[in-house]
């Protein structure tokens, strides 16, 4: 196979789109604040604006006593509230009846919901706080049964219990989603929006639905929007252009179950033409068409499908064809310098809506989990908000190029924007349904601002639903957003509409000091293994081309005994992929080579076991930074031997790279120590933890390093010595990893390598 061939092995269309993918924050924000800075005066004005909106909705909400004063009250800094997020997420992902119940049952019972009832005046909040005491109630019950299941669950829950709480929870979720959602069809969206003609918003709908995971699901989305366009485009709309019309809003990861990094050739060749069927489409009827923003690994190729379908001719001559930019990404400013250029470039105006992002929560555990360098997204709110006015005057300074669109619910950012704007009119604002209504109540008035403002009206049912709720059920409940501290009486003004360019300031641009970079998530322990950050073209390329200059010769194994190669019989490996291709050869360990492996095995384990657990581990820590030294070498071997995808093979290192590290800790942790454990009778004894001999780790071939690696460590760690052998197709990726713990410094007289087939003797 050839690495080199790889589509992502081809540079970018826009060299420039990664430079900042996971960029240094302090600088990148430095920079960002001198384009966002209007000057003293201008700030000051800004201020000013914003206090006026903030104590207006202030006036206008008095009274409030729904979904905002809930999720005030169960905001993200509290237990409950976090119960209640974890619960609706759980949900997203959970198929079974069952599997729910048990997992509601698990969660619902530890909160103490006693204590926020009465803290709020909201009727709203305190009956549901009601309802979900008595659900912790039945299921208290529930686990006091359980000794006796029969008698007191029979009689007090069976029937009535588990599934009326799990019912209960869909419903809830049900109430808070009917807050966010404008209709159940198109049909029932546009009466209802029609009907709102009190206030002269404009619509752009988006028919719920993402993450397409099958080709059905992806078509129909498809004809769901579709059929959206053609509903929305038989209402009689009033609209001097495209721009004041209505619109909808496409999340193309609903069209194509591989919108995928990996999958770029085939999304560009299949997802392309659907997505420009909708803008045809959307453009016949006379309305807009946004694509909106997803999660920050598709970022490069969303923008590629964006210029292909924006690049071609039957749209010449319509300016509705739009996206919609996140801010919160520290490429977001590169991305919008990309649309001025394409849309200078084809001479066609680009409605680019401005957002700061609503996937934060998320970018920043992917980027944990996946050991990356640093963050696709700032760590500070206030730098989000900077970027986000940096774009924005980016924005309304290119001219006939963009079509400004300002989708925010925060006073200090809408403000702001006014006083950028000025007298301008050729620019419109954007909230979502369900939210910034007071806000924008005051920007639409004619007497008052008197801009016009876009209402963001997600359509669907309850199962499409979830995702989009748990994402606005964080946004309302996160304490650092503007919504959550506006609904707070007691936070000042003046507090809610701080300057983020002061905040940012105040700080010196630096990351948040209490979100560490992934690699140090696990410290003081230890270091998070490293990534490597495979969505980016010019990482991925680097890496293929290395995979690539590592898979040139043939490897040959051999059974390391006592640090000694000896040959055997050849077994060629093979790639299970593609069977003609050999990898390399494998000689076999004889029934003599296992026996003075034992023998010299039993005799230096016990000096192995005297070095300790702080030897040990910092002999482990050295073979795990081998490893990530060896990587390309590494990782081309569990490719070509084990048929792992790469994304699978980088994984499966990372995980090596982590067994080692953490059984190392682990083993500085606990031994030595004398430990307490039941003997057969009940009895306490102690146990001093240490060594107690010779391991014959045999490993599966479905992880021929990460399982292979983390048998091995855990024994060396533990003071063992270890005879390895490895699975019988995967042996060449087995000896190399010997051969790095040995450099290392493990004593090869207690780690041999026995390849020997399927059998040991
Ligand atoms: P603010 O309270 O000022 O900002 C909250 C935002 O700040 C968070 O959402 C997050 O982006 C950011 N943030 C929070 N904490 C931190 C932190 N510690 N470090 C860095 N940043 C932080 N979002 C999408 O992703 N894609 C879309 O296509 C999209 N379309 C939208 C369309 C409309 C019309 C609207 C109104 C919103 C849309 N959104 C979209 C959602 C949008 O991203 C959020 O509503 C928005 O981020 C909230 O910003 P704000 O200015 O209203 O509130
Ligand atoms: C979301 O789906 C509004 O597009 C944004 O969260």
């Amino acid at each position: 196979m050839s690495f080199a061939d790889q589509p992502a092995a081809q540079p970018s269309s826009v060299p420039y789109i990664n430079d900042h993918y996971l960029a240094d924050e302090q600088e990148l924000v430095r920079s960002l604040a001198e384009e966002a800075d209007p000057g003293a005066s201008a700030r000051r004005k800004i201020g000013d604006t914003a206090a006026q909106l903030v104590r207006a909705v202030r006036r206008n909400t008095e009274n409030e006593g729904g979904i905002e004063a809930f999720l005030q009250q169960y905001d993200l800094s509290s237990d409950e509230g976090v119960l209640l997020m974890c619960i609706a997420e759980a949900l997203l992902r959970i198929p079974d009846a069952d599997t729910a119940d048990r997992l509601i049952a698990d969660k619902i019972t530890a909160a103490r919901w006693q204590d926020h009832i009465g803290t709020s005046d909201s009727l709203f909040v305190n009956a549901s706080t009601w309802g979900l005491m008595l659900t912790g109630k039945i299921l208290t019950l529930d686990e006091i049964a359980t000794g006796n299941p029969t008698k007191l669950l029979g009689k007090l829950v069976s029937g009535a219990g588990e599934p009326v709480v799990r019912t209960a929870m869909r419903q809830a979720m049900k109430i808070m989603g009917h807050q966010f959602v404008m209709g159940r069809t198109i049909g029932e969206a546009l009466r209802r929006a029609m009907k709102s003609t009190d206030l002269p918003y404009r619509y752009s709908f988006d028919m719920l639905g993402e993450s397409a995971l099958t080709a059905a699901d992806a078509q129909r989305y498809l004809d769901s929007y579709h059929q959206g366009i053609e509903s929305i485009g038989d209402e009689e709309v009033e609209a001097e252009d495209v721009f004041s019309a209505p619109g909808i809003s496409v999340k193309l990861s609903a069209l194509h179950p591989r919108y995928e990094y990996s999958h770029e050739d085939r999304v560009m060749a299949e997802l392309v033409p659907h997505v420009l069927e909708l803008a045809k489409h959307a453009k016949d009827v006379g309305i807009g068409l946004t694509i909106d923003s997803e999660e920050a690994h598709r970022f490069e190729m969303w923008l590629n499908i964006f210029e292909r379908v924006y690049r071609d001719p039957a749209l010449n001559g319509w300016d509705g064809f739009g996206v919609a930019l996140q801010t919160y990404q520290k490429r977001g400013r590169d991305g919008l310098r990309f649309l001025i250029e394409l849309a200078e470039g084809v001479g066609r105006r680009i409605p680019v809506r401005l957002v700061k992002g609503a996937y934060w929560d998320s970018e920043i555990k992917w980027a944990q989990e996946q050991g990356l360098e640093s963050y696709p997204v700032f760590t500070r709110k206030s730098h989000s908000d900077v970027s986000y006015l940096a774009a924005a005057r980016a924005a309304l300074a290119a001219g006939d190029g963009i079509y400004a669109q300002f989708a925010t619910h925060n006073a200090h950012t809408l403000a702001s924007v006014l006083h950028f704007a000025g007298s301008r009119r050729d620019y419109e604002f954007q909230r979502l349904h369900g939210m910034g209504e007071e806000l924008y109540a005051e920007v639409v008035d004619p007497d008052k601002h008197d801009r016009p403002c876009r209402v963001y009206a997600p359509v669907g049912n309850h199962e499409d639903l979830l995702p989009y709720l748990v994402r606005r059920l964080l946004e309302n409940g996160s304490n650092t957003s503007f919504v959550n501290k506006i609904a707070d009486e007691s936070i000042a003004v003046e507090d809610i509409i701080a300057d983020p360019l002061a905040t940012a300031a105040a700080h010196d641009y630096a990351a948040h000091d209490r979100i560490p970079a992934p690699a140090d998530i696990f410290q003081p322990e230890r270091r998070n293994s490293q990534g490597i950050n495979l969505p980016d073209r010019s990482v991925s390329k680097a890496l293929l081309d290395g995979l690539e200059a590592a898979s040139g010769k043939l490897v040959t194994a051999k059974p390391i005994i006592g640090g000694k190669e000896v040959s055997g019989a050849e077994e060629p490996s093979l790639n299970p992929a593609d069977t003609s291709e050999i990898v390399g050869v494998c000689h076999q360990a004889a029934a003599g080579d296992v026996k003075k492996a034992i023998d010299q095995s039993v005799a230096a384990q016990p000096s192995w076991d005297r070095l300790g657990a702080h030897g040990r581990a910092a002999i482990l820590n050295r073979a795990a930074d081998l490893y990530e030294e060896h990587r390309e070498e590494l990782l081309a071997l569990i490719v070509r031997e084990g048929a792992r995808t790469i994304p699978d093979a980088v994984s499966e290192l990372r995980e090596a790279v982590d067994f080692m590290r953490y059984y190392g800790a682990q083993a500085v942790r606990h031994f030595g120590e004398p430990i307490l454990l039941p003997g057969p009778t009940g009895e306490r004894n102690t146990y001093e933890m240490r060594g107690k001999g010779v391991f014959i780790a045999i490993s599966p071939w479905n992880f021929p390093l990460a399982i292979y690696t983390g048998q091995i460590t855990a024994a060396l760690a533990a003071g063992n010595a270890v005879l390895a052998k490895p699975a019988a197709p995967t042996t060449l990726v087995a000896y190399r990893a010997i051969q790095l713990l040995h450099e290392a410094g493990v004593p090869p007289e207690v780690l041999h390598f026995v390849p020997c087939g399927g059998r040991l003797m």
